[in-house]
């Protein structure tokens, strides 16, 4: 009776994981930039957070006032997340731009983001203030805008958990 391994599946494991991990140690940081004021936009955040760290890549979760110029630096690719208010991106997130745009003009060129927003009935305001700041910046969309638009559904938080995982991954395969 001879005994055998089930193929070679645990080794080509143990090697991907090895793989997967030197990738993430050398990759920079997945920073979320996520303002989050109602019970509904934290579950987006958090969704986006949960789907990210599915991979081992590092990730930088803050509100856009705890985030400086310094976290976007240190940063290998982005995720905005903002609510839409009155048209436009909400103030955090427009605060944010206004403390960092200038540190990170000369810094931060072909910078991978990805943008998700959360609208009670339109989110196009958002996303045209949010690409004419990072067109300046010369930042690169890797993902189309998500819009998480009317009566709150289970669907968004699924979504944005793709768009987290989604960057995630792109980072760790050093495809951004
Ligand atoms: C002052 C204020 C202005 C808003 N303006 C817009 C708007 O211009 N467009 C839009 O789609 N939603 C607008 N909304 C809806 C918010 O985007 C929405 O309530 C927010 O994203 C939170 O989502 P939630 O109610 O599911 O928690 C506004 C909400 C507030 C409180």
């Amino acid at each position: 009776m001879s005994f055998a391994w089930p193929g070679k599946a645990p080794f080509y494991s143990i090697d991907l994981g090895v793989g997967r991990a030197k990738n993430a140690a050398m990759a920079k940081p997945l920073l979320i930039v996520a303002f989050a004021p109602s019970p509904n936009t934290v579950r987006l955040r958090d969704a986006v957070v949960e789907g990210a760290r599915e991979s081992e890549i590092e990730v930088n979760v803050r509100s856009p006032f705890d985030t400086g110029p310094a976290d976007v630096l240190a940063a290998g690719a982005v995720i905005l997340g903002t609510t839409e208010n009155l048209g436009y991106m909400s103030g955090a997130l427009k605060d944010f731009f206004d403390r960092s745009y200038y540190a990170c003009l000369e810094e931060t060129q072909g910078l991978a983001y990805a943008l998700y927003v959360r609208a009670g009935h339109d989110g196009t305001g958002t996303c045209r203030g949010v690409k004419t700041i990072t067109t300046g910046l010369r930042w690169r969309a890797v993902h189309e805008p998500l819009i998480c638009r009317g009566d709150f559904v289970e669907n968004f938080a699924a979504q944005c958990r793709d768009l987290g995982r989604l960057m995630a991954a792109g980072l760790e395969a050093g495809i951004f």
